[in-house]
């Protein structure tokens, strides 16, 4: 399949914009409040074996569809003449609407935090319930989020999304090494490293277990179809097994060093490891303020630069998705798909963004069967699209790719840019997991989700 589509210049950038959609505030906001709700090490070994044992495999996948099909997920299935598979590709552009709803309002607390740290407003971790409910100041941050990630998706893919990919990486990346040495340095380090990293068996449970998929799918940005969109601007000679296990090594990597960085700082302040979504907001900026005036505004600040970073790359990803749905399927011109898209999402966000207390009724929006407290609608939203969707998105894939489209076209794209991959033993374990492991056992989480998260049936208590 020959296309004029805008491509990326070389393999630095589809792994610099691939690693930058993986890693974000999955990786340095949510990654440590699953730990510390999992448990610590044993929530971090969980997801390791998924991310490399389940996820690895599904990752090349879908770089392979995007790229063989030159569409964006709703076009990829028609264009490879598997119609009836076109579900998949609306599922993803949903999911990832969806998603970018509620990440953008995270991200925009997040950059909202950097401004107050510069301003050297270190009390903010005390009142984040109510820094959280006005809705102004969060509302005004989350709209200027958007529209810079909108301005960036405008630009195209080598201009906008590859450039500014290449630039915030490598610094994320640095940024997040100074603070992890740092933190060793702090008093009772050794015991958030203790609690990081000894796996304690008695706390594996099978919460335990969907969640750390949950998370692993929502940090690798599988199953929602933004790898096939970024597959699609990937050039044919290039190495999709070799930079897929790259992007897959950045994200666990910069996962990791987020938990190597934030339980040293948390117990050294003697906090909770359980502080939920809010838990970065509230632990580190008393422990920035203890650095002192002006060290903690320069550490404190970094920090959430570094988040706002991480956010951005990843909402770009987000965007994309409708946004090359519209201009591929409906003909829009990019600026207006953009400007739609940013538009519609900002909206589906409002019931997230007033959920965090402003709104009691979005607040306390559901409660899950046999649960005793209502849930949020974020919480309910991110439960729903990366415990339920993207697991269920990463089974019709592996479904697809094996059974329907078949093992041997998926193993011929993977072998351009990387001709031994055919006899390797990664193919071979890589036909292995699509064909029996991920179907089992992606069905079966999918299906203990539904009846453990939603429905309250607990059939492991
Ligand atoms: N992977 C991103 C993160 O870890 C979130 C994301 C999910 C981005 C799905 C794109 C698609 O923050």
């Amino acid at each position: 399949m020959v296309s004029n589509r805008n491509k990326f210049t070389n393999k630095f950038g589809f792994i610099a914009a691939a690693a930058g959609s993986a890693v974000g505030l999955g990786n340095i906001w949510r990654f440590p409040f699953e730990v510390g709700k999992g448990g610590g090490a044993a929530f971090l070994v969980v997801y390791l074996v998924f991310c490399f044992v389940l996820c690895y495999p599904l990752l090349i996948t879908e770089i392979a569809i995007g790229r063989r099909a030159q569409k964006n997920p709703v076009g990829a299935f028609r264009a490879m003449k598997h119609p009836n598979w076109t579900f998949i590709g609306f599922l993803s552009v949903l999911c990832g609407i969806l998603i970018l709803s509620f990440y953008n309002v995270v991200s925009g607390w997040v950059f909202g935090y950097f401004v107050e740290m510069l301003l050297g407003n270190f009390a903010i971790g005390d009142n984040f319930s109510e820094y959280v409910k006005d809705i102004r100041t969060v509302g005004g941050y989350s709209l200027f989020f958007i529209a810079v990630t909108a301005f960036i998706v405008s630009k195209g893919v080598t201009q906008g999304i590859e450039k500014a990919s290449k630039i915030m990486m490598p610094t994320l990346l640095v940024i997040i090494l100074g603070l992890v040495i740092y933190a060793f340095t702090l008093d009772n380090a050794a015991e958030g490293l203790k609690f990081y990293l000894i796996p304690d068996p008695s706390k594996l449970t099978v919460e335990v277990i969907y969640s750390a998929l949950g998370q692993a799918f929502f940090s690798l940005s599988l199953g929602m179809g933004a790898l096939i969109t970024y597959g699609s601007y990937l050039k044919k000679h290039e190495d999709i097994v070799f930079s897929g296990f790259i992007v897959t090594l950045a994200d666990v990597s910069i996962a990791f060093l987020a938990g190597l960085m934030i339980f040293p700082f948390i117990f050294s302040q003697g906090l909770s490891t359980e502080g939920g979504t809010g838990l970065i907001f509230i632990t580190l900026p008393g422990m920035f303020a203890n650095l002192g005036p002006v060290l903690g505004i320069i550490v404190g600040s970094l920090f959430f630069l570094l988040l706002s970073f991480a956010a951005l790359t990843s909402t770009i990803s987000l965007m994309e998705l409708p946004v090359s749905y519209l201009v591929d399927q409906h003909d829009m011109k990019r600026e207006y798909a953009v400007w739609i898209s940013a538009f519609i999402i900002f909206l589906i966000g409002i019931p997230s963004l007033v959920g965090n207390g402003y709104s009691p009724f979005f607040t306390n929006f559901i409660t899950y069967l046999g649960a005793e407290n209502p849930t949020d609608f974020m919480t309910f939203i991110a439960d729903l699209s990366s415990n339920t969707l993207l697991p269920f998105g990463g089974l019709s894939i592996a479904v697809f790719s094996v059974y329907v489209w078949k093992r041997r076209k998926l193993f011929r794209e993977l072998s351009y840019g990387r001709e031994s991959f055919l006899k390797s033993w990664t193919a071979r374990y890589v036909g292995f997991c699509l064909q029996y492991i991920a179907p089992l056992i992606l069905g079966m989480i999918f299906i203990i989700t539904i009846f453990e998260t939603f429905l309250g049936i607990h059939f492991f208590k």
